[in-house]
């Protein structure tokens, strides 16, 4: 049996998270669940939003699946970031964050005015997960604030090696790494250099290339069949993602993975939409998504493709949730999703 460690977390989280439980449970698979309060959910069961107690579990488990906690104004006092300290303390160093649009009407990137590629975006987003300016260390100097951002050797190089496995094994055609190594030449300069040495070791017959993270946001909108494969620095890769997102169908319906040397978390790319939360109306395809890519990752490769084909069968009954333009509640589509199963 599997154990799965289920933090709902707080605003939209724990709507999306019933949801998708819901539906998991009707796959009566061998998995156990356990929950654990985080985010403010956290703050009101123990007083933290993680305690050491839960990343104790999280680093047990066989998987963590997250739904969404918000993050409170700088103001707060000794918060620690639930997200942040998992994946610090699970080593997640590769997030993973497919975009395509599971439907063709959900394509947002328009078809180009000559040339007859295809309009639709399909990228895996290979985000680097620890460095970057996620090291938060900000500090005063005079008349304004320094924030440091960390790239290392080691820290590309696992990156890369898990971004060229990853292209190898789903047999995508182009590795691409997002840069800004014309300004900053130093740091992405020693992502750029070790990618391209990585790769050819790694994958020599792989095609790869590079491009500004300016134009690769330009070419998503406007020539999406050029771009595969995206190697990027955190930062990066967090705004490429939910771009990627909205123009594949919205925040709602776009998973992740985070893979490292622990426990890998799978959560929804979306935060907590605290404007939503409460009423019931959240997209819970993000998190269901979530949760396949999961089942894939525990060798339940039939139920994960079962729940894929599930949702996008139930979209494509025009059963949807405010998001894209339909009535259906969150636990509505559920429902729907569960009858389709
Ligand atoms: P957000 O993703 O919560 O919301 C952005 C927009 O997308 C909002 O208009 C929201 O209503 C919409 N949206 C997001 N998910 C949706 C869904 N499932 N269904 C329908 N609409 C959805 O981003 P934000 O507003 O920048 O952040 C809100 C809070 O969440 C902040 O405190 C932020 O720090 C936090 N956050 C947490 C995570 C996480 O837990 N993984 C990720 C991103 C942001
Ligand atoms: C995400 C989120 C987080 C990030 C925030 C909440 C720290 O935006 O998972 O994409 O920037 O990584
Ligand atoms: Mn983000």
């Amino acid at each position: 049996m599997h154990r799965v460690l289920v933090c709902a977390g707080d605003g939209i989280g724990p709507e999306v998270m019933e949801a998708t439980l819901h539906v998991l449970e009707s796959l009566d698979l061998d998995i156990g669940y356990v929950s654990e309060p985080v985010g403010m959910a956290g703050y009101a069961a123990r007083g933290e939003a993680i305690t050491d107690d839960t990343v104790a579990i999280a680093k047990e488990v066989d998987a963590v699946l997250f739904g969404a906690v918000t993050t409170p104004p700088a103001s707060q006092e000794g918060y620690r970031s639930p997200l942040l300290t998992l994946r610090r303390e699970l080593d997640l160093y590769a997030n993973v964050r497919p975009a395509r649009p599971l439907l063709p009407w959900l394509s947002r990137t328009g078809p180009p005015p000559t040339h007859g590629t295809s309009p639709s975006l399909d990228v895996v987003v290979v985000r680097e997960n620890t460095e970057g300016l996620y090291v938060r260390r900000e500090r005063e100097v005079e008349g304004g604030v320094v924030a440091e951002r960390l790239v290392t050797e080691a820290g590309s190089e696992r990156l890369v090696r898990f971004a060229a496995r990853h292209a190898l094994e789903r047999e995508r055609s182009l590795v691409t790494c997002v840069h800004k190594a014309n300004l900053l030449r130093r740091s992405d300069g020693l992502f750029l250099d070790t990618f391209r040495r990585v790769m050819r070791e790694q994958a020599p017959g792989m095609p790869i290339s590079d491009i500004h993270v300016d134009a690769a946001a330009a070419a998503m909108v406007s020539d999406p069949a050029s771009l595969d494969v995206l190697v990027t620095p955190n930062l990066y890769g967090d705004i490429l993602s939910d771009l990627a997102a909205a123009l594949t169908g919205g925040l709602g319906l776009a998973p992740s993975a985070s893979y490292g040397n622990g426990t890998p978390l799978f959560e929804p790319v979306h935060g907590s939409a605290p404007e939503i939360a409460g009423k019931g109306i959240a997209n819970p395809v993000g998190c269901m998504l979530s949760a396949a890519m999961m089942l894939e990752h525990l060798d339940h490769s039939v139920a994960s493709a079962r729940l894929v084909s599930a949702v996008v069968s139930t979209m494509k009954d025009r059963v949807l949730t405010p998001d894209l333009g339909g009535k259906a509640s969150t636990v509505g589509f559920a429902e729907r999703v569960k009858a389709s199963l």
